[in-house]
């Protein structure tokens, strides 16, 4: 299995600032396919970002979605229109998506249903709250983030699925989980996989997400069950981002 690393802008850098995002790493980014790199922009930039994403190593996500395929929905996008801009992964149930803009598991089920089914790869993200930590409550949210979100498990495999673990308490914060903490929650959500689809399961990607930057990616990544990261803040920034994805390549080890 190859590392994932996914940058997630958030609502951040217009379009020419994203072509000088590319610009600035075309040269820097290591010229192997020892990871898989997946840059998430707003949906404005999405367009401009694969035309020079064309022949690189670098693959394109978007950071959400809607499961109609059209109709009466004003400013939501569809999978065809993501499909347009060559898309190929989309970022769903992101504890923002959730908390701020009220996606329920249940809305986040139909949309990873529509998503694989176009052929396009969910990054589905689960994470507690702090409450729901310090009350001993996480695995309980993370069983029934991943079961609700999973309808039609005969579609899903380990080839079109991620999950990214995010403690929603780590999110933009600053605050790293421990890495005891992150193979805590990864070795479950494995054992969740393998409940929900046997032994297929044990292979779906688990990337970790909050607050991962330079520092800390190193000590992250070789912690037990991670497979890569789901990046923020520091994506946004050329440097820590190609930082980060050499530290990844060069400390992965899992076949
Ligand atoms: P962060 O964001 O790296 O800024 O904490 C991660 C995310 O929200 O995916």
């Amino acid at each position: 299995m190859k590392p994932i690393i996914a940058g997630n802008w958030k609502m951040n850098k217009t379009i020419d600032e994203s072509i000088l995002f590319l610009e600035s790493i075309k040269n820097v980014i290591p010229d192997d396919d020892k990871s898989t790199t997946i840059l998430c922009p707003p949906f404005t930039s999405l367009f401009a970002v694969s035309k020079l994403l064309k022949n690189s190593n670098l693959s394109l996500g978007a950071q959400n979605v809607h499961y109609k395929t059209k109709g009466a929905f004003t400013g939501e996008v569809s999978i065809d229109m993501l499909i347009s801009t060559f898309v190929e992964y989309v970022i769903l149930g992101h504890s923002e998506r959730r908390k701020l803009f009220g996606e329920s598991n249940s809305f986040i089920k139909e949309k990873v249903s529509a998503v694989v089914n176009a052929g396009l790869t969910p990054i589905l993200c689960v994470g507690e709250e702090i409450d729901d930590r310090l009350s001993d409550k996480t695995q309980l949210v993370l069983k029934r983030q991943i079961e609700s979100a999973i309808s039609r498990k005969k579609i899903i495999n380990k080839e079109n699925f991620i999950i990214a673990y995010e403690p929603i308490w780590a999110i933009g914060t600053g605050e790293t989980a421990t890495t005891d903490q992150v193979e805590d929650a990864h070795t479950f959500i494995k054992l969740v996989l393998k409940n929900i689809f046997g032994n297929n399961g044990q292979n779906i990607p688990i990337i970790y997400g909050g607050s991962v930057h330079v520092d800390n990616a190193k000590s992250l990544i070789l912690a037990n069950d991670v497979d890569g990261f789901l990046i923020g803040g520091a994506s946004l920034d050329s440097e820590s981002f190609c930082e980060i994805i050499e530290i990844v390549s060069e400390n992965y080890s899992r076949g």
